[in-house]
């Protein structure tokens, strides 16, 4: 696809204008000059309203943000995605996870769904969200299992484990849920410790069923299944995996396939999905893809100006290489999304933390983000006051849910009365000569609020999340799909655990040689 590269556009070089033009943007100005700044600046989306007008930018940054989009052909990079193309150029794959949330029944011939192959996928995707579906049924059912242990890592595990906790207001009563992923013993042993052979089901989830951490849990899980007397593995280990084989080689004959289009961190909607079904059933699990669903045809068909990923992309790009902002603070005021930073984390972070566009070239802007977060109000009793205070400007996303699922008088209002509080001090800011007191305001913020907490707004709001991921992706002309960067330490690891036995520490540079010596002391 030959767009510019984006620091090459015209709309580059007109947004560094305008934003050296506009240096003393004003927020509490802005409101000021336009009673309709709410309205300009807010939507309604599937499942999510944003209010975005708490941020630096104007009617024309938006203008210029979207000619940026369209100079760098994102339209063009969202359609190859929706069609198939095999966009995640690096590892020769398409893109598809979008797929899994496809209604069986929508015709295929749509703008966005086009080709055959993807005809012939979707019929599989539903072959094996219905085998998997019947599955967490009968789970639920089965009274003797009370214990879930899903061992994963990366998207094997933090996703399926923040909608779990998300959803638990739809939670099957007399089960529990355990997520190991470290391969920190102490995780699984701590598991291990709550639960008996005969009433526990692991799940070993693992797209490429290689992956160092989850194998050694899985095999000590296994371990100790048989060592206490556990006699029927295909009972009580499942696979979720696209290495069919490498699970049954494993001795797990129960499995629940999906494909190499889907990257780890989008997973939560394939097998990998599997705890959640089990968790809130399969009707509310396919709420969960419907939801999602609406929020992919948004993505795919509203206008650029309308389309909530696409702008929420484009802010990122906004303050990433024109302000100079390097992070964005996750703040859910809705305690079930506590793990929900730690999610976007990996969604971001390990899709655009990219320094090479798509032909492997350095480039000369800054890309991904870092994010980090914690849920509202803990954040305000912690790291709120460098948002207020600190000599950073860190953009906040507040995420709140109007509705609360719990029937105890007072807490909602509260915490969404701290929610907005904190959105209007970041910008209001309030004067004091006194210097300790003074806080400078203008600290912009966007608002994402869902209605209630439902398995569809979660899944939309997480599809929303994805795409703007993308947006931004495509703008710096990065490839967001592969991961290139975890591979070194996975090698380096592999070669200090066999020095950590022998000894040997010839060729190591001269810390890591000294901390393995102090390792081995006796
Ligand atoms: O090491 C990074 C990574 O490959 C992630 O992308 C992935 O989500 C995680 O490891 C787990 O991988 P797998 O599901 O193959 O075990």
């Amino acid at each position: 696809m030959a767009a510019p590269r984006c620091d090459q556009t015209a709309a580059w070089a007109a947004l560094r204008g305008h934003h050296e033009a506009s240096g003393g943007f004003d927020l509490r100005e802005a409101f000021k000059a336009d009673p309709h700044r709410f309205a300009r600046f807010s939507q309604q989306a599937p499942h999510v309203f944003a209010d975005l007008s708490k941020n630096l930018l104007d009617t024309r940054t938006g203008q210029l943000l979207l000619e940026l989009a369209r100079e760098c052909g994102v339209e063009a990079q969202r359609d190859a995605m929706f069609s198939g193309e095999k966009i995640n150029s690096t590892e020769d794959r398409a893109v598809l996870h979008f797929l899994l949330r496809k209604p069986a029944a929508e015709r295929t011939d749509s703008a966005w769904a086009a080709t055959k192959s993807i005809a012939s996928e979707l019929r599989q995707v539903h072959a094996t969200l219905d085998a998997m579906l019947a599955y967490a049924q009968q789970v639920r059912a089965d009274e003797a299992i009370t214990d879930i242990v899903n061992i994963g890592i990366g998207g094997s595990d933090l996703g399926p484990q923040m909608a779990v906790l998300a959803l638990q207001g739809y939670a099957v009563a007399g089960k529990r849920f355990h997520f190991v992923s470290n391969v920190d013993g102490h995780e699984l042993a701590a598991v291990l410790e709550q639960v008996r052979p005969q009433s526990t089901l692991f799940l070993v989830a693992s797209k490429t069923f290689t992956t160092l951490e989850t194998m050694a849990n899985a095999n000590s899980a296994r371990q100790w299944f048989t060592q206490q007397g556990g006699t029927d593995i295909a009972r009580h280990f499942a696979a979720l995996t696209t290495n069919v084989q490498a699970a049954k080689e494993f001795g797990i004959s129960t499995t629940f396939d999906f494909w190499d289009w889907v990257g780890g961190r989008y997973s939560l909607w394939s097998s990998i999905g599997l705890p959640i079904a089990i968790a809130v059933g399969a009707q509310h699990f396919r709420e969960l893809l419907a939801g999602a669903h609406e929020m992919d045809q948004h993505f795919a068909t509203a206008p650029l100006e309308s389309n909530l990923p696409v702008r929420l992309g484009l802010l990122d790009v906004w303050y990433r290489n024109f302000h100079g902002f390097t992070s964005r603070s996750i703040a859910p005021y809705c305690s079930a999304l506590r793990r929900l930073p730690a999610y976007l984390q990996q969604l971001e972070m390990e899709s655009n933390g990219k320094r090479v566009d798509r032909q492997g070239r350095l480039l000369p802007y800054a890309t991904s983000p870092v994010l980090w977060g914690e849920p509202g109000t803990n954040g305000q009793h912690a790291y709120f006051q460098m948002l207020h205070q600190g000599t950073d400007v860190v953009p906040a996303e507040f995420i709140a849910v109007r509705k609360a699922s719990h029937a105890l008088a007072g807490h909602q209002p509260l915490l969404l009365a701290n929610a907005l509080a904190q959105a209007q001090a970041l910008m209001q800011g309030k004067h004091d000569a006194g210097g300790h007191r003074d806080f400078p305001g203008n600290r912009p913020s966007t608002f994402l609020l869902l209605e209630a907490l439902t398995p569809a707004s979660l899944g939309a709001l997480l599809a929303l999340q994805e795409h703007r991921v993308f947006v931004s992706g495509a703008v710096w002309g990065i490839n967001s799909f592969d991961q290139w960067g975890v591979e070194l330490g996975k090698v380096l690891a592999g070669d200090i655990a066999s020095r950590l036995g022998t000894g040997d520490t010839s060729g190591l540079d001269g810390s890591t040689a000294g901390l393995l010596g102090r390792l081995r002391q006796p």
